[in-house]
């Protein structure tokens, strides 16, 4: 598999250390990176020792883009994806909340916020460096299976899967049956894939997505076709 590197990283800490490094030395290598980052469990510990780590004007200069948000909660709700990313990455860097592109997800016409998104990524270049989780479900972003390679930003109804594991993030918060999404396109194009990986629960699927056959039915497996990706998979999630 040219290009993509796997780590398996034993116990939280050295998860956490081995994806932390993984991404700082991507925005090293690339001051001013466009990065859109994953929300989600997997990351919030790496992200933390990056905020120790990386140096505070190399993070000051990244011009983050938000990933994934459940359609019609406002930016501003303690409950949306917003604002996970606001206290999981953008504070604990020091970045301003401001310069990031977050998703309006209370638009009028949210197929044109879905536009608006990919104008400002096709300003920014391009992502330099997509920061991935991986559902439960085979999903990156919220490109629920079945996505196919070219799948635009987009609403998308989410999957039971998606529904039950976002629902434990918040209790009693009834998660939103749509989400805005940047495209499996754009996240496939990103210069640099940093996929995190962690848990006994996600042994079958992150296999699967890595080793498995390249389908619409595991949205991840595309990456296996990318030129520059890491994936960084905690022992429990690779196995013996
Ligand atoms: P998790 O979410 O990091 O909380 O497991 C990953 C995802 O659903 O993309």
């Amino acid at each position: 598999m040219p290009g993509i590197r796997i780590t398996v990283a034993d116990g939280p800490d050295g998860f956490d250390r081995a994806a932390a490094a993984s991404i700082g030395s991507a925005i090293e290598t690339s001051p001013g990176a466009a990065v859109v980052v994953a929300t989600g469990r997997t990351p919030v510990g790496a992200y933390a020792r990056l905020a120790d780590d990386l140096a505070a004007d190399a993070a000051a200069r990244l011009r983050v883009f938000q990933l994934d948000e459940y359609l019609g909660i406002p930016t501003s709700d303690p409950r949306s994806l917003a604002s996970w990313t606001r206290r999981s990455f953008v504070e604990p860097l020091g970045i301003d909340p401001a310069s990031v592109e977050w998703f309006d997800a209370t638009a009028d016409d949210p197929d044109a916020e879905c536009r608006r998104y990919e104008l400002a990524v096709a300003q920014a270049g391009g992502f330099d460096l997509a920061v991935l989780g991986l559902g439960p479900n085979g999903h990156v972003g919220f490109n629920e299976p079945p996505s196919d390679p070219r799948s635009r930003t987009r609403v998308v109804p989410l999957s039971e899967a998606s529904l039950a594991s976002n629902a434990a993030y918040v209790p009693g918060f009834p998660v939103p049956a749509r989400a805005l999404t940047a495209g499996l396109d754009l996240l496939l194009a990103a210069r640099r894939v940093v996929l995190v990986v962690s848990g006994r629960t996600k042994r079958e699927i992150v296999h699967r997505a890595l080793e498995g056959p390249v389908t619409p039915q595991v949205p991840a497996s595309f990456l296996q076709g990318h030129p520059d990706l890491d994936a960084v998979v905690d022992a429990d999630a690779w196995g013996a």
